[in-house]
């Protein structure tokens, strides 16, 4: 289910500017005439003549779609099999007890792998190899949930709860290793880590160092602890992993309109009275009362070298601070890179960072600090199928001392209120945001927004009551045949919009023909496959649908483009994240996040994947393989 008590507050509108910005009124007017002159949405049509290279995602899938399911199994397409490489609890360093529930200590779970899997990297080993059988996976444990985890669903936790919910959430590295179709994981390789909050990480970027993210033990602002609340991530061209840090505001406890935070706070939804809001109890970090500035030292985008085990993770502050959902990378047309991200809560807006320099491929260690030095955008969807990055720099246009905003740092930890400034576009919770690795169209996923109001709907966010979320496209343009990420004003449109289109109340569009058992509903996370076909993960299709989250793959250009089908249905209560494939294209790893939920460890509704009386249902990452070892989708 995707309403349990703390995911309510998953997404929450604090965004004061959901009110259409001057001008957005306008757009509005221009697109509803638009409308009426053509009748209809402009699906962009394929970028590419189909028949064209195999990479440019016109080859259509060939599998058998898997029909809806609504109970406590994992349903996969005929001819594939599913997996369980590791589930939250295993042990991934040397000495880790096996999973216990009912003795789990906070020591343990630092040396096991954590709760909530969600983005999944597969990186090869060695580095720079292209291997398909040897790598190290990265993963994020978004949260820890108590009513699943202990026994009891206890409503105020114990000091020893809380030292194991800080270390199950963050990061997991383990190395796995391919023999035949079979994955296993490397239990005592140097690699393997947890990255949890008690982790020790630097400060990057134009917050390092600044008066609002001074600690009473970091009192230089350059060494924060901990990362949690991690959704989904990316990667860098340089072999890094980027982990986001989605909604922190839920662990803090205390006053939150006391004192000059107050305002941000506001904005972050920040209460006081999240889910976490224990952890304050025990740990006085987390309480805003004894340390006001620690919610400003998390929401940013982490960067972690999975190579290099004793490299600290670094936040990498010039990315904005916000509920990040992902940070994923384009290199544009002259090695300068592009992160894009969205910040998943209702009307909130999609990022962009640019890099001042390009990126060396030849020197690894040279792109260490690319990401604390560039430019950050916010976007605005115009009625006319045009869009614009707009800079939030701190000297340009409203960012200026008048509004509060003194440095770039004040930029970038109130990136919300900026975006807002500037004129930026409120969407339906931008989740995932990616470019397509041969086109460069870069796919936006907002999951759903039931909040939105008829005189709130937008260009890119059309619908009111949005119940089924959608996925819009921007196109950069091309310099010399290859896409520029960091252009200021780009080409879009829709590459569908959610729902079911045999029900007119729906308002559901796609590029093609899709069967009942392939509509979309609550798009989150995607992923392309080395033949250039976008696969889709859900959240909240239960709620949405009344059906199981699901993973659909589509062809992204040819005659086909669009179709989105039915591939691989998760267990009761699940959402399905983290979408990631080997570069052969012959794996797919899947998160299923939180089978389960909405019931508790003493009265389950599922015991996936073990099955056994003495566990709870648990997280897990699974390797879908075709029983022929053929690639995914053919
Ligand atoms: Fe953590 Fe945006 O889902
Ligand atoms: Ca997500
Ligand atoms: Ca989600």
């Amino acid at each position: 289910m995707r309403y349990d008590y703390f995911e309510e507050q998953d997404g929450v509108a604090t965004n004061p500017s959901s009110e259409p910005a001057i001008g957005e009124v306008i757009s509005r007017r221009a697109m509803l005439k638009g409308m009426a002159a053509t009748g209809a949405f402009s699906l962009f049509g394929c970028a590419t003549a189909s028949g064209g290279a195999a990479a440019d995602g016109s080859a259509p899938l060939t599998f058998v779609e898997v029909p809806r399911t609504t109970d406590d199994k994992a349903h996969v397409a005929p001819g594939y099999s599913v997996q369980v490489l590791i589930a939250q609890g295993d042990p991934i360093k040397p000495g880790a007890p096996a999973y216990n529930p009912l003795t789990q200590t906070g020591a343990q779970q630092e040396m096991q792998f954590g709760t909530d899997a969600d983005f999944i990297s597969y990186m090869p080993l060695p580095y720079g190899s292209k291997s398909s059988t040897r790598g190290l996976l990265g993963v994020n444990h978004e949260n820890h949930r108590a009513a699943l985890c202990f026994p009891g669903d206890p409503k105020q936790l114990s000091r020893e709860q809380v030292e194991v919910q800080m270390a199950a959430v963050g990061f997991s590295i383990v190395e796995i290793a391919k023999e035949g179709n079979t994955w296993r994981v490397v239990r005592d390789s140097r690699y393997n880590r947890r990255i949890s909050a008690n982790a020790p990480m630097a400060i990057g970027g134009p917050a390092a160092g600044h008066d609002r993210m001074k600690t009473s033990v970091d009192p230089f602002a350059t060494r924060a602890v901990g990362t949690f609340n991690n959704c989904a991530g990316g990667t860098t061209p340089w072999g890094t992993m980027l982990t986001a840090e989605e909604n922190i505001q839920n662990y803090f406890s205390g006053d939150p309109t006391k004192g000059p935070e107050a305002g941000a706070r506001k904005r972050f939804n920040l209460t006081g009275k999240g889910r976490y809001a224990d952890w304050g109890r025990y740990f006085e970090r987390f309480n805003l009362d004894k340390e006001p500035n620690e919610p400003n030292r998390h929401g940013w985008i982490v960067e972690i070298d999975p190579y290099e085990p004793e490299r600290r993770p670094v936040k990498r502050t010039a990315l904005g601070r916000c509920a990040h959902e992902c940070a994923t990378h384009a290199v544009s047309h002259d090695g300068r890179v592009a992160i894009y991200s969205g910040d998943d809560a209702r009307m909130e807006f999609v990022y962009k960072f640019v890099t001042e320099k390009p990126y060396d491929p030849k020197n690894r260690d040279a792109n260490m600090g690319l990401l604390d030095r560039g430019t950050l955008y916010a976007a605005r969807f115009e009625a006319n199928g045009k869009m614009r990055w707009l800079p939030l720099v701190h000297g340009q246009g409203p960012l200026t001392a008048a509004n509060g905003f003194n440095s770039q740092a004040d930029v970038v930890i109130e990136a919300r209120r900026a975006g807002t400034l500037v004129g930026a576009t409120p969407m339906d919770r931008p989740e995932d945001v990616e470019a397509h690795p041969v086109t460069g169209r870069v796919y936006v996923v907002m999951t759903f927004n039931e909040q939105r109001t008829k005189e709130q709907v937008n260009p890119a966010n059309p619908r009111a009551g949005n119940k089924f979320g959608h996925i819009v496209e921007i196109v950069p343009p091309l310099v010399g045949g290859k896409p520029d990420h960091t252009a200021t004003e780009c080409d879009w449109g829709f590459f569908m919009l959610g729902g079911d289109p045999a029900n007119p109340a729906h308002g559901a569009r796609y590029g093609g023909k899709v069967t009942p058992n392939g509509w979309v509903a609550a798009p989150d996370n995607v992923a392309f496959d080395p033949k250039g076909r976008i696969w889709i993960s859900t959240d909240g299709q239960d709620d949405a649908a009344g059906f199981n989250d699901s993973l659909y793959g589509a062809p992204t250009s040819g005659p086909n483009r669009g179709e989105t089908r039915g591939f691989f249905n998760g267990p009761a209560g699940s959402e399905i994240c983290g979408p990631e494939f080997t570069p052969d294209g012959r794996t797919l790893f899947v998160a299923i996040q939180h089978p389960g939920d909405g019931s508790t460890f003493d009265k389950p509704s599922t015991r996936w994947p073990d099955f056994r009386p003495d566990l709870p249902p648990r997280s897990a990452v699974v390797a879908i393989t075709r029983r022929d070892g053929g690639e995914i989708g053919g």
